[in-house]
């Protein structure tokens, strides 16, 4: 089903729109605790909103779960759902993932309409159709691939956002621009994060969102091109298990999605420079301002082994080969790419070391 994508400029009239052509006997509005009490005071008194039954499920992706699923079900139920409603996902990507998931199974499946409130949300989770929960300790483990009728984008609620979520949600921005073309590349270098032109961010995520929607088009279910978005992925998803676990053991907090795709990214445009002769200089530029806007990942020739054989069991290998994107140059794809476990050892010393 076409997916419409809305950079709203009034939130109440393209909201109405949206409702008024998703038909439906009943409304359900779906919100974390968090977008509860931040966003449904204002939603509520919208006109076409007055009806609508709200759904309220715990925050953080710890609640992604089958419990916060089986919980949207029951109150669809109970509330009198049928084939014909509508539910309209608020919050980050655990509310619109969860939530389309929910939408998309309930009696075979519903309208679902998005609000993404995070950035992360907004250029990345709400747009292009995969829905899910983790399972057995996996991440987004069981899913479909199903598109929210309309996402609305309404980029006031970054304001509220914390500093991290925002660094976090700019670095599937900075991956959209590498995949892309280096006009957008080069302004999201020169953009100052620390004091955010919230105009001029909001232009940069209108111009995002359509680099995704381009290629989740032409590659729906990730049989090719849209593997272009695992850009830092591979490297990033290990990361991001490797600091879920040492903060389970208590040595420091879990960093944020983005945060690990910013490192990763450094290690495949390092990779990308060593098989793909990606120019050097470019490389450069982009981990100089990942290193300025995102610190540094405390891995130390330890962690090796442990990143190495997190990477074999990422999703995106086939019979066991770690998978990569790489890139020849800015817009220039290369999937299916594979490295060796030196390969991969030189990227992560590039990453400690510079
Ligand atoms: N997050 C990458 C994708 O949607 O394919």
């Amino acid at each position: 089903m076409e997916q419409r994508i809305i950079i709203s400029q009034h939130l109440k009239q393209e909201l109405a729109v949206a409702i008024s052509e998703c038909e439906h006997d009943k409304l359900f509005i779906l919100f974390d605790e968090t977008t509860h009490r931040t966003c449904w005071p204002i939603l509520q008194h919208f006109v076409g909103l007055k009806d609508a039954c709200p759904i309220v499920i715990p925050a953080t992706d710890t609640h992604k779960n089958i419990d916060s699923l089986a919980y949207v079900w029951e109150q669809l139920g109970r509330n009198g759902a049928t084939r014909h409603s509508c539910l309209i996902n608020v919050g980050g990507g655990m509310v619109t993932d969860l939530g389309g998931f929910a939408a998309s199974t309930f009696k075979r499946g519903i309208n679902f309409i998005n609000i993404p409130t995070t950035l992360l949300a907004m250029v990345d989770a709400s747009v292009g159709g995969k829905t899910g929960i983790n399972f057995n300790g996996l991440k987004n483990e069981i899913g479909v691939f199903s598109d929210s009728r309309f996402v609305i984008l309404d980029t006031v609620f970054l304001k509220s956002l914390d500093d991290m979520n925002i660094r976090s949600g700019y670095a599937e921005m900075l991956k959209h621009s590498l995949i892309s073309n280096d006009k957008m590349w080069a302004q999201l270098l020169h953009f100052n994060l620390d004091q955010p032109d919230w105009q001029e961010l909001k232009q940069m995520v209108g111009d995002s969102v359509k680099v995704k929607q381009c290629v989740v088009e032409q590659d729906p279910h990730e049989h090719g091109i849209r593997k272009a978005l695992n850009l830092g992925h591979t490297f990033g998803h290990a990361f991001e298990s490797w600091s879920l676990r040492r903060s389970t053991q208590g040595d420091h907090t879990a960093i944020l999605h983005g945060y690990a795709v910013a490192f990763g990214l450094i290690c495949e445009l390092y990779l990308s420079c060593l098989k793909a002769s990606f120019p050097t200089d470019k490389m450069r530029q982009t981990v100089a301002f990942v290193r300025e806007n995102y610190g540094i990942l405390p891995i130390t020739c330890d962690d090796y082994a442990e990143l190495i054989e997190l990477m074999h069991h990422d999703k995106k290998n086939s019979a066991g080969i770690i998978n990569f994107t790489l890139l020849s140059d800015i817009g220039n794809i290369k999937i299916n790419q594979t490295a060796t476990d030196e390969e991969i050892k030189e990227c992560l010393d590039f990453l400690r070391e510079g």
